[in-house]
């Protein structure tokens, strides 16, 4: 729980939006968390929130096990807005009635404000709004009346005469409601009386404090990567406790040009913090030796780096605490965005910190990507780690396909610098998700100079994404890709030819094992 700053409270009911109504508030400089609709209501109290908004949800409050919320949380004096499914929920716990409706409203809607006194405050006439709902309200609950109506329902919108209290049938979340926004920032400046006042550096701030609290004078262990989250979340816990933090960085012979040596003096050099490298290269690439399947590597990959892990973990003193940066998608039991590296991820952290028997601080687990990167520059980060690109765990190792070798991951290397290379020096590093090559078990043949060519073939990948689930493949210009094949072919030896990935996810994979 993000702590001494004012929230609102998002009870979870399953909807597919619920972590938009969080972006959008946090947007609004508002701390917002969503958390299950069933945390009960001594949680509710205790966390205190300035204002609650009930989600939307799959199922049907005219089901007999419908999902519930404590009924007393209208005798908090907290403003309340349900939405779809949470405004059903609303007006049957406070005495509406809800009916089946004959058929699912889904899509857009037309509705008519009639009221904009607090919620639709400086709106006015028709609006877009989005509906996804099956019950429909048929009775406000007494006090209740309507503040916006659509063609099929009287009651799209209602509020409490006197109390706080508002309910809207449709989804104000998403960018098919144009005005959501708008609508949000009522309830919550209007409504609630929130000051807006929620910055990253407040996060950095009261993060700094809850972790220098619950550390004391222990010891933490993390294990860096050098990507975005697990840098953030280092450099975060090191500016609260300083050398009490000890980083290890493996160095698996998976990884790309220079990346050991840029992780090593950025954190151990530039920000003095206490970083331990351990080579084990070696260790990996022997045991990938002869390995061709892409899910045999990932489990030789991963239990190697937990056994380097825990081997040196064990020399150091004084430790009770493993440090990650997981993130709030990865948190959320309703998350729709799990990607396999947040899947993998946490499993790799909650293995290392039971096998240790240590506690996990994970400073990171309220935010999402972008605050993650908002954080990280507030911090002082660079510019380049914050806005890293993902690279998978187990790194190179499955992107030459077909056996790894020390020569064929050399290729790659050489290849993949070329390419991000050209891809950062024409601007378009940060328009895309992802980029990187892929080394290929194939052989052409090829003419350079008078010389016949049989060597491998090179694929080159760039794709846009929101979460990593869908992916499109990016439309990089022609004379861009020319470029990359050009260098590539004549610089580096063993590749004799160049193609461009045009798949999108799905049916294709971002990675190609
Ligand atoms: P795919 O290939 O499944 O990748 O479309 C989605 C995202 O996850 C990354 N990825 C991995 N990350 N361990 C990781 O930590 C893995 O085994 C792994 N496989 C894929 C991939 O780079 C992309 O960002």
């Amino acid at each position: 729980m993000i702590q001494g700053h004012e929230k609102l409270l998002i009870l979870d009911f399953g909807s597919q939006y619920t972590q938009l109504i969080a972006r959008r508030t946090r947007e609004l400089r508002v701390c917002a968390e969503i958390h299950p609709y069933n945390i009960g209501l001594e949680k509710i109290k205790e966390f205190a929130p300035r204002g609650i908004i009930l989600s939307g949800g799959p199922a049907n409050i005219t089901d007999p096990d419908a999902p519930m919320a404590p009924k007393e949380i209208f005798d908090l004096g907290i403003p309340v807005l349900g939405i779809c499914y949470g405004m059903q929920l609303m007006a049957h716990l406070l005495g509406g009635k809800v009916a089946k409706a004959q058929r699912r409203e889904y899509g857009y809607s037309r509705m008519e404000i009639d009221d904009t006194s607090d919620l639709f405050h400086g709106l006015s006439g028709g609006q877009d709004v989005w509906m996804s709902h099956g019950d429909r309200l048929e009775t406000a609950p007494p006090g209740f009346s309507g503040i916006g109506h659509t063609e099929g329902s009287t009651l799209a919108a209602m509020r409490h005469g006197e109390r706080p209290f508002f309910g809207i049938q449709f989804h104000p979340e998403v960018a098919h409601t144009p005005n959501g926004a708008a609508m949000l920032e009522n309830f919550l400046f209007r409504v609630c009386g929130f000051a807006g006042d929620w910055t990253m550096r407040s996060f950095v701030e009261s993060s700094l404090e809850t972790i220098r609290a619950r550390v004391g004078d222990a010891g933490v262990l993390m294990a860096l990567s050098g990507g975005v989250d697990s840098s953030v979340a280092a450099r975060l816990i090191s500016e609260a406790i300083g050398d009490k933090l000890t980083c290890i960085f493996v160095d698996n012979g998976l990884l790309r040009q220079g990346e050991a040596e840029k992780v090593m003096s950025m954190y151990a050099g530039h920000f003095h913090m206490k970083v331990i490298k351990v080579d084990a290269s070696e260790m990996f690439l022997s045991r990938l030796a002869g390995v061709t399947d892409p899910q045999k590597k990932r489990k030789i990959i991963g239990p190697s780096f937990v056994e380097v892990f825990v081997k040196e973990a064990e020399k150091i003193p004084d430790v009770k605490f493993l440090a990650q940066g997981t993130l709030y998608p990865d948190v959320i039991e309703s998350t729709h965005t799990k990607g396999p590296s947040a899947v993998i991820k946490t499993h790799h952290n909650l293995e290392l910190g039971d096998m240790l028997h240590l506690d996990l601080i994970e400073p990171l687990r309220e935010l999402f990507k972008d605050e993650v990167r908002a954080v990280g520059e507030e911090l002082g980060l660079p510019k380049n780690v914050v806005w890293r690109h993902p690279f998978p765990g187990p790194g190179l190792a499955i992107r030459v396909l077909g056996e790894v070798t020390v020569e064929r991951l050399e290729i790659l290397r050489q290849a993949d610098t070329i390419f991000l290379e050209e891809l950062t020096k024409a601007g378009w590093y940060d328009k895309v998700w992802q980029a990187f090559c892929v080394l290929l078990p194939v052989k052409s043949v090829g003419v350079m100079g008078d010389e016949r060519t049989y060597e491998n073939t090179l694929a080159v990948r760039a794709v846009n994404s929101r979460d990593a689930m869908t992916a499109d493949w990016a439309q990089l210009p022609y004379d861009l890709l020319g470029k990359i094949s050009n260098r590539v072919v004549g610089e580096v030896r063993g590749i004799n030819r160049v193609t461009y990935d045009i798949t999108s996810k799905p049916p294709g994979t971002i990675e190609w094992e």
